[in-house]
């Protein structure tokens, strides 16, 4: 074991609070204001030291900035316009792995009507304005203006429980985000569009994608950074075995 790793004392454990409670879904972020390259590699190289079953660290990050950024933010943002003009094209574009059930259930479908509805409402947006709705929809695919997108791949061959690692990997890199004063936002929104995606990345055939994440500075004063999601207690979910 590494002796610096066993005798480190957190000697600010509110810091770790701070840095995990306030870690939220940003969808408005300073289009302007850049991250430099040194620190989204200290997020990187802070996060590769999350753990992964027999430490095979399953993750393949994309960085695009820039251009890149912007080249793929038109391609997607013209095939969601594309299948929102013609929704049979939405077969046309599928998820690689299941992200959400194929059958919603309560309470999971209680509150994810929740979530929608509590954002929609805070953005003025009401039932039935599916124009609004698409481009709120939208705003993913531009990566909430944030000027750094991240993709995240890993090999097809990995398991089940690579998803599992991979969730640690990223909210590793979304925690440590905040010491730097960022924020994030993961998006499953981006994994319909892979086949779009990947070729642009450069990712080989054996890849998946993950997901993806916006990455930069918040607009505090951007109602949608107010939404606050709610949490079930911890009774609600944890059962004491005596
Ligand atoms: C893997 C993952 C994918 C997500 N995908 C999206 C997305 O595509 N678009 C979005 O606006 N939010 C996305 N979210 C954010 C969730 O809606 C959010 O985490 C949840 O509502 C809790 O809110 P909080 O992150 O602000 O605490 C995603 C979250 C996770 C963990």
């Amino acid at each position: 074991m590494n002796p610096t790793q066993v005798s480190t004392v957190v000697a600010d454990p509110a810091s770790v609070a701070d840095a995990i409670g306030s870690r939220f879904s940003c969808r408005a972020f300073h289009r302007d204001k850049p991250v430099a390259r040194e620190q989204i590699e200290e997020l990187l190289a802070l996060a590769r030291r999350s753990p992964s079953g027999t430490n095979t660290q399953p993750w393949k990050v994309y960085v695009l900035q820039g251009a890149s950024r912007d080249a793929l933010v038109d391609k997607v943002c013209a095939a969601h316009d594309a299948i929102y003009a013609d929704p049979a094209r939405a077969a046309e574009f599928r998820e690689e792995y299941d992200y959400y059930p194929e059958k919603w259930v309560s309470p999971y479908i209680d509150r994810r009507r929740e979530n929608g509805w509590s954002l929609y409402g805070l953005l003025g947006i009401a039932k039935g304005e599916k124009d609004k709705m698409h481009a709120q929809h939208q705003r993913n695919y531009r990566f909430f203006d944030a000027p750094v997108g991240l993709m995240f791949t890993m090999d097809r061959v990995m398991g089940r429980g690579s998803l599992m690692d991979y969730g640690m990997f990223l909210q590793n890199i979304m925690v440590a985000a905040r010491s730097h004063g960022l924020h994030t936002c993961p998006q499953a929104a981006w994994n319909g569009f892979a086949k779009i995606i990947l070729p642009h990345i450069g990712a080989s055939d054996s890849e998946m994608l993950v997901c993806g994440m916006s990455l930069g500075h918040a607009i505090e004063s951007e109602p949608v950074n107010s939404f606050h999601t709610p949490r079930e207690p911890v009774e609600g979910f944890t059962r004491w075995l005596d």
